[in-house]
């Protein structure tokens, strides 16, 4: 009788022969450290799906039309628990790296995982010990200038409202990046060249579902990479996939490294 290979093991074969692994993450990766996702089962866009367009303060335009005024809102949300950016604030300050997190930055320490590309803006993948992390979606705990581009830790945040720019006095905006926001070029740039130049990609914990980041796995791809999910449910990306690990990432990726 022929010995089935289980996924795990198939997976761990093909990350072994890699040389240049990326992993693409999603919120489900940061599900298990108590950050609900957006679209997955009980996720803030699947119970508060945004009416018209982005929830309130989520919003580029908002922004722009009125710097003073949405930094004002922002703070004054920021300390109101009954407002969902409270709730949100509240659950990412409490988290912490999960065993998902730990085994992507075990990957990287081992030389086998080249670069994260995520799309958590939680910070948690350098709380894990990764350091090579493309933040597509832009980190909550920094700012950036919309001038220049430069990104300071938010903690250094002047009383000025709105905020602006030490070195250019451009206006400082979060880092995380808006509904309707343009992705950082910078940033985009590197995502791109990281997914261009991979030989296997893992999808973790994303619906696929919000370009430019679904599209990375596709470039990849297109430039030979093999693609494996990490994911309990199947997705728009789960076609593209050569293999589909279902199941919690938390679980999976410590597998995944162990079996290497
Ligand atoms: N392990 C792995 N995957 C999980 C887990 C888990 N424990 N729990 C849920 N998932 C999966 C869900 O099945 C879903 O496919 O994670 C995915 C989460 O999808 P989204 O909530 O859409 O998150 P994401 O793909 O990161 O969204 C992309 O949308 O709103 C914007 O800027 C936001 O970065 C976010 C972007």
């Amino acid at each position: 009788m022929t010995q089935t290979t289980q996924p795990i093991q198939q997976a761990a074969a093909i990350v072994a022969r890699a040389h240049r692994l990326t992993a693409l993450v999603g919120a489900g990766l940061s599900a298990s450290s108590g950050i609900p996702t957006y679209r997955g089962p009980g996720g803030l866009w699947t119970r508060q799906r945004p009416r018209q367009g982005a929830p309130p303060l989520l919003s580029y335009q908002e922004f722009v039309r009125d710097p003073a005024a949405w930094w004002q809102a922002r703070l004054a949300a920021e300390t109101d628990p009954s407002h969902p950016i409270y709730q949100m604030k509240q659950a990412v300050d409490q988290a912490a790296p999960n065993p998902g997190h730990l085994a992507l930055a075990q990957l990287e320490q081992r030389g086998i995982l080249h670069c994260i590309i995520t799309q958590n803006v939680d910070n948690l993948h350098a709380a894990a010990g990764s350091r090579a992390v493309l933040e597509i979606h832009g980190n909550r705990n920094r700012l950036r200038c919309l001038q220049c581009h430069r990104r300071t830790p938010r903690n250094t945040q002047t009383p000025q409202n709105p905020p602006q720019c030490q070195q250019c006095n451009g206006l400082l905006k979060l880092d995380t990046v808006m509904f309707g926001e343009p992705i950082p070029p910078d940033v985009l740039q590197a995502c791109r060249q990281a997914a261009e130049q991979s030989d296997c990609m893992l999808l973790v914990g994303t619906s696929g579902t919000v370009n430019p980041a679904a599209r990375l796995p596709l470039l990849a791809k297109e430039n030979g990479a093999t693609l494996i999910e990490i994911n309990p449910e199947a997705t728009p990306l789960t076609p593209w996939c050569d293999l589909s690990l279902t199941g919690p990432a938390d679980a999976i990726l410590p597998q995944l490294l162990n079996s290497i």
